[in-house]
């Protein structure tokens, strides 16, 4: 594969050329799907609960009040000018990942940083630090996924740290794949392991597989294993099933997706995801009584043009309301992410401690073309003038950016959930 290869390739971790290659491949899956079906929450659960609260305190009414809010369709909606711009930046937050650090990597334009989404049903608060923390107190909160959770958890722990500083307690692995900080301030912990599959897999290397193997009927013990020990989990996945891999279910090898040489049969990977998140929402339903689960859907990425050269994540601006569509790749694994979710919701209904909720962020992320480092993965790129190559990432989010609102819609859902919580009829 060329240059991508190269031992100090910075897509270790996230192969975007291999969106690129497998690309045709992965439109000729698409034809026969059938039409998304759009997700809508269901009906508003409204009657307020107002006479609930006259014998509390006066704190915890307006807690109560504060908490009391509707279900919302955020999927529908538009980028907005915000005069405001981002809580945070490079100073005042020191957990920003260096290739998404594009201030401080000498982005030019400042533009990009003063959007925020506006839902068409409600209106999306600016992210409140202090209500998420006492949201999570004395709480574990863990993502589980691949570089894309940690690009969401690195916008929290910024945003957090704009009222609480946390402490790094906990870390392990290459890259920093698995941590751990505390706030002491509330006695909240948030944690971060890496799992691009959610299952069990054994990732491709330079120096053994060149493909992946995925074991799509276990889930990856690499955080099954403290399931025990949290009580919200974000998953977020999605751009490693793209990559060559073998697919096995116990002993038994079901396919594969680009493995020429190994003789078996080409499966393509939506199946594949479906399968490995179907896995995944069953075991923490058998493990757990009591746990809220949040499934990020798939992050889309940008690339308009090769992803060594200038200019390949150009734009500067969201698209507008209805100039770009949700179609293709984005789409499929978004369905897929979706669907599973509502399953794993009907098989709880009667459970009210195990909560399962899609941030459902993939169409509103797709309008957001401007929101990735593109060549400020690295300092200064074009401090000598143009490169013939620049190597670029149209994938991650800058920070500061787009990604803080996948936060503040998460934000509102555990507001919506904690005010369920406290109804008497569940
Ligand atoms: C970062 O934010 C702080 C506090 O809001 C502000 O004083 C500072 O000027 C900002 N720095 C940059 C580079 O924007
Ligand atoms: C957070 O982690 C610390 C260890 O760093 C542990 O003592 C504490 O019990 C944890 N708290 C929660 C709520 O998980
Ligand atoms: C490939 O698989 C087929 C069907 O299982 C088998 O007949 C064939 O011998 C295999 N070829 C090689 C080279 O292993």
């Amino acid at each position: 594969m060329g240059a991508s290869t190269t031992t100090n390739n910075p897509f270790k971790d996230q192969p975007h050329y291999l969106t690129k290659k497998f690309l045709p491949f992965a439109l000729y899956c698409l034809l026969p799907l059938a039409l998304l079906r759009l997700y809508f929450y269901p009906i508003p659960l409204s009657s307020p609960h107002y006479s609930l609260i006259t014998t509390q305190n006066h704190q915890e009414l307006e807690e109560e009040s504060f908490y009391e809010i509707n279900e919302c369709d955020y999927t529908n909606g538009k980028w907005v000018r915000d005069k405001l711009g981002p809580l945070y930046n490079g100073t005042t937050c020191d957990t920003i990942k260096e290739g998404q650090n594009c201030i401080s990597h000498g982005r030019p334009d400042m533009g990009y940083l003063y959007w925020r989404w506006r839902p068409k049903q409600c209106s999306l608060p600016r992210f409140d630090s202090t209500t998420f923390l006492r949201l999570i107190k004395n709480k574990h909160l863990a993502f589980v996924g691949d570089s894309m959770a940690r690009n969401q958890l690195e916008s929290l722990l910024c945003l957090l740290s704009s009222v609480s500083s946390p402490t790094l307690v906990y870390r392990d692995g290459d890259d920093n794949k698995f941590r751990r900080w505390h706030f002491a301030s509330h006695n909240a912990n948030i944690s971060i392991y890496w799992s691009p599959f959610l299952v069990k897999g054994i990732e491709k290397s330079n120096t053994g597989f060149n493909h992946n193997k995925l074991y799509l009927d276990a889930v990856d013990n690499r955080w099954a294993l403290d399931m025990n020990k949290i009580d919200m989990l974000v998953l977020s996945v999605g751009h490693w099933f793209l990559h060559p891999a073998v697919y096995y279910e116990g002993d038994l090898v079901l396919g594969c997706h680009y493995c020429p040489g190994l003789n078996h049969t080409e499966i393509g990977f939506y199946d594949v995801f479906r399968k490995a998140l179907m896995t995944t929402l069953k075991a923490i339903i058998e493990k757990r009584k009591q746990i809220d689960v949040m499934v990020t859907s798939f992050s889309p990425s940008h690339f308009e043009g090769d992803w060594d050269k200038a200019g390949a994540c150009p734009k500067n601006r969201p698209f507008k309301e209805g100039e770009k569509a949700l179609e293709g790749m984005d789409k499929e694994m978004r369905k897929i992410e979706v669907e599973e979710v509502e399953v794993a919701k009907e098989k709880v209904t009667h459970s009210p401690n195990l909560r399962f909720e899609a941030l459902d962020v993939t169409g509103l992320s797709l309008m957001r073309p401007d929101g990735h480092p593109g060549p400020y993965m690295y300092p200064f790129p074009f401090a000598n003038g143009v490169p013939d190559r620049v190597q670029n990432d149209c994938v991650h989010w800058c920070l500061p950016g787009a990604i803080d609102t996948w936060n503040e819609i998460m934000l509102e859902v555990m507001k919506r959930w904690k005010a369920q919580l406290r109804r008497p009829t569940g």
